[in-house]
């Protein structure tokens, strides 16, 4: 059977060469050998480890080629990527891709026409890398009912954060490596921001919850302002923290955030580190489910691309039926952000002088949130200024964001930290 790749970048070398090396096991499944006829790339003379002969810069020597049942989308970014994958859909290829971004903004629209066309479009390289997670959820769980998803999904900052902590690297020394080691986006900002995060939890929410979450209903907030000694307070606090990936199904509404939060260190992701991603499925009848590997890097990814080119090749050869699962069938109700519930810390310096501690308390007492516990390192003299930390219990996020512009306002506060939800 042949395959035609969109992108020979690090997934599609990665990829050629699993193909090669698992050539035995894949004949040994299918019966009949799979073979890379094409791959699309922008650019013919860099230097890469795919055949030159099989590259192309004509997409259409790909998607129109009638010898080609299944292309492997791995350019990444929505354009060209989308709308060669829906002429691929119309031209009744099955679609593997590794793309989060379109899946996550066109997903619903795609897995329409697919279904139309009779084919199919598979995506379990999309999140978590090595992790089966797609199927786990679109096929595991049918009968059962995902009711929360606790995830860390980007390799990269997971990476960043661990190297931050562990061996006191800076954020941009720890960001550099993980470029090198290929886990980063070609535009790292994505997975800085949040933004990678938020597709990979918005295609998993469509599938657990059977609906359509966009991008756009989730609440962000990336890693860019998390300080080291935010992670070494949180460390002498006994919590670790992390880009954490949040949804929860109730009564047909739906909380979901991805932001910076800090976790007990107890707690089972607290110990996901480096590139490793893990996610925390709490489900109706089997309870708690965690699923935990390598989230970044060309190979694991390549290994959850093959098990999608295996299935729909499989079902191709055999004339066997689609198994198309229950994503975006129902309108979803999304909790506004102002009723989050949850803990917080807050770190800030203010005037060392007194009546700073009850300035403060006052407009978090005047908002109905209760301090658990407040910090404050001795400094010399000569400072002037002192760093506070505060924890506080469970509050609604309205009332934490009316509490911080109005202590951002204190003539006594000299810069502002940082503010870290707490779970847990
Ligand atoms: P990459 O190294 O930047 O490769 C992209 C490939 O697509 C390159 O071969 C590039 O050609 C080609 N390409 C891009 N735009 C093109 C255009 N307009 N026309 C023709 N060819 C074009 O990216 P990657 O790291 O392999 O990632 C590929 C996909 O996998 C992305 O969707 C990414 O999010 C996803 N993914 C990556 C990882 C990872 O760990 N890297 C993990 C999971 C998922 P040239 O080589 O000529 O520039
Ligand atoms: N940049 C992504 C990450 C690649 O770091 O998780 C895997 O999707």
């Amino acid at each position: 059977m042949k395959i035609g790749l969109l992108g020979g970048g690090q997934v599609g070398q990665a990829l050629f060469k699993v193909l090669y090396s698992e050539k035995e096991t894949i004949l040994n499944i299918l019966r009949e050998p799979l073979e890379i006829k094409k791959v699309l790339v922008k650019d013919l003379n860099k230097k890469r480890e795919i055949p030159k002969d099989l590259l192309t810069t004509n997409p259409e020597e790909i998607i129109l080629d009638q010898e080609i049942q299944i292309i492997v989308e791995l350019m990444g970014g929505i354009e060209p990527a989308y709308s060669y994958i829906k002429k691929a859909l119309e031209e009744k290829k099955v679609v593997v891709t590794a793309n989060k971004e379109v899946i996550a903004l066109y997903g619903e629209e795609l897995y329409k026409i697919a279904r139309k066309k009779g084919v199919d479009i598979l995506f379990e390289a999309s999140v978590g890398g090595g992790i089966p997670i797609i199927k786990t959820i679109k096929e595991a769980m049918v009968v059962d009912k995902v009711k929360e998803i606790w995830a860390i999904l980007n390799g990269t900052t997971n990476y960043i954060l661990t190297k931050m902590e562990e061996e006191i690297k800076d954020f941009d020394e720890s960001l550099k490596k993980a470029q090198e080691l290929g886990y980063a986006e070609p535009d790292p900002t994505k997975d800085i921001s949040g933004l990678d995060t938020a597709y990979k939890l918005s295609i998993l929410s469509s599938f657990a919850y059977h609906t359509t979450i966009t991008p756009q209903c989730i609440y962000r907030e990336g890693i860019e302002n998390i300080t080291l000694r935010d992670l070494l307070y949180a460390k002498d606090l006994g919590y670790k923290i992390k880009l954490l990936a949040i949804s929860k199904e109730n009564n047909g509404e739906i909380e979901t955030r991805v932001h910076p939060t800090m976790i007990p260190i107890n707690s089972p992701l607290a110990s996901i580190r480096g590139v490793y991603n893990a996610i925390l499925l709490k489900t109706e009848k089997r309870g708690d489910i965690l699923l935990y590997g390598e989230g970044a890097g060309p190979y694991p990814t390549s290994m959850a691309l093959l098990s999608d080119i295996l299935e729909s090749a499989y079902t191709l050869l055999y004339s066997l039926p689609r198994y198309y699962s229950f994503a975006y069938l129902y309108p979803s109700k999304i909790k506004n952000w102002e009723n989050f519930f949850t803990r917080y810390y807050i770190r800030i310096w203010v005037k060392d002088q007194p009546g700073v501690l009850a300035q403060i308390a006052k407009i978090l007492g005047e908002n109905s949130i209760s301090i658990s516990s407040v910090i404050q390192k001795e400094t010399s003299e000569k400072e002037e200024k002192a760093e506070i930390v505060i924890l506080t219990h469970k509050t609604n996020e309205n009332s934490m964001q009316k509490a911080i512009s109005e202590i951002k306002k204190l003539p006594i506060l000299e810069n502002w930290g940082s503010l870290i939800r707490i779970e847990g």
